[in-house]
């Protein structure tokens, strides 16, 4: 256990990192405050400069030449691949696919795999905090295949319902796809009960681990899961860049959901192989830049203290229910006591949610609002839309005072 000033040390030399903090805001002429980052993370300056780098030193296209800076900037991209194998403990690299991001990564598992495997009177368990990335991926690509989509209601405290998930359960379930962190709640899911189930019934689990990457905690090993989805711009990386872990049991028997060069073995009129693991599933000039800073942001993270990260999160977990504690007129979704993240959904009647994150805007402070990307689960909660303050391990404490006051004003600005 580290004590306050060694993590409030920690914390300003991880914003070392970070030039981004420093953009001033037009009004306030301090720097803007960033807590809409379940959006997306700031980028750490190593990984703009790898980005950079591969524009200005290695601007080559990659796997096709032989030239030494096709090899070298090929290199590069297939060392990202190797990071990102280790860091979520898969067993091999050919289970690693980059795609666009967690969307992708996701409609790929339904083009794939359910619509290829799945048969009519078959089911699919979702969750009622599913993302819309996780629910319409799955309409589309079932789309009158006569494959049922059920998703499993919430406890109190937003994590997916154990009870009602294993009564539901019948034969004709056949895989379940969730979030292990709720993009509106900030609560990690019980990934490791719902792998017991899932394995026990021989359903198929797909996480989407959008807003799980940047803590750290995909581990596809303990998880035991068939797929895992996340975006790297949610991870200190690029926009434009994702991954998909897949099987390689699986993948081997997937389509590709996208032809083109590079995922080909031998092409004819009459008859096209595809290439190996994992380019079967990458076709065309990949995002070589982005995989560039998604190396430099995987690279980052693993050297982040772990255990001071957890210790800080919880000092601005603190800090943020106190905030709302004091304020007493906006209702945070989810229990804050559960938290896990310093994520924060709330809403008051009174107010618009729009109108809120308008007003700190003028205080230089950078939430998110609407529906977050979650209409059903809004539904479930009986709102439509509300503001959402979402933290990182380099915001602090003084940023959360300032987040408090400007909600204050806020507050007396809309009454
Ligand atoms: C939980 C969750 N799933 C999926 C997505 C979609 O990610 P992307 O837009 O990067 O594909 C997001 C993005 O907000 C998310 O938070």
């Amino acid at each position: 256990m580290k004590n306050l000033e060694t993590l409030r040390k920690q914390n300003n030399q991880w914003r070392g990192h970070f030039d981004s903090l420093l953009i001033p805001c037009k009004k306030t002429h301090h720097p803007w405050i960033f807590f809409d980052n379940a959006a997306t993370s700031l980028k750490p300056n190593s990984v703009i400069d790898a980005v950079v780098k591969y524009y200005r030193e290695l601007p080559v296209n990659i796997h096709r030449s032989v030239h030494e800076l096709g090899e070298e900037a090929t290199a590069i991209y297939e060392n990202t691949r190797d990071e990102i194998q280790t860091w979520i403990k898969a067993k091999k690299r050919e289970e690693i696919i980059f795609t666009r991001g967690t969307t992708e990564s996701l409609n790929l598992v339904a083009h794939g795999y359910a619509k290829k495997f799945l048969n009519a009177g078959d089911e699919i368990f979702l969750s009622t905090s599913e993302h819309h990335s996780n629910i319409v991926s799955w309409q589309i690509a079932l789309k009158d295949l006569g494959i049922k989509i059920t998703p499993i209601p919430l406890n109190h405290d937003g994590t997916i319902n154990l009870e009602e998930l294993k009564s539901a359960t019948t034969e004709h379930t056949k895989m379940i796809s969730y979030p292990a962190i709720s993009n509106v709640l900030g609560i990690i899911n019980p990934i490791n009960e719902i792998r017991d189930w899932a394995k026990s019934k021989g359903i198929i689990t797909v996480i989407d681990g959008a807003q799980a990457a940047v803590h750290s905690i995909i581990d596809v090993l303990e998880w035991d899961a068939d797929f895992v989805a996340f975006s790297g711009h949610k991870m200190l990386g690029p926009t434009g860049i994702g991954i998909l872990y897949g099987k390689e049991k699986w993948l081997e028997q997937m389509d590709p959901l996208f032809g083109g060069g590079d995922m080909i073995d031998q092409v004819a009129f009459d008859k096209t192989t595809y290439n190996q693991l994992p380019y079967k599933f990458e076709a065309g000039t990949p995002s070589i830049g982005e995989v560039f800073g998604l190396g430099a942001a995987v690279k980052f993270i693993k050297n982040l203290d772990q255990e001071a990260l957890l210790e800080w999160d919880k000092v601005l977990m603190n800090k943020m229910e106190k905030v709302f504690q004091e304020l007493d007129v906006f209702t945070v979704l989810g229990d804050l006591k559960h938290k896990s993240t310093p994520l924060y959904s709330f809403y008051a009647k009174a107010f618009h949610s729009h109108d809120v994150a308008q007003l700190l805007s003028q205080f230089g402070i950078a939430i998110r609002s609407g529906h977050l990307c979650a209409q059903p689960l809004m539904k479930s909660f009986g709102v439509t839309a509300v503001a959402r303050a979402s933290l990182a391990f380099y915001n602090n404490e003084d940023e959360i005072e300032r987040f408090g006051e400007a909600l204050k004003k806020t507050k007396a600005m809309l009454q």
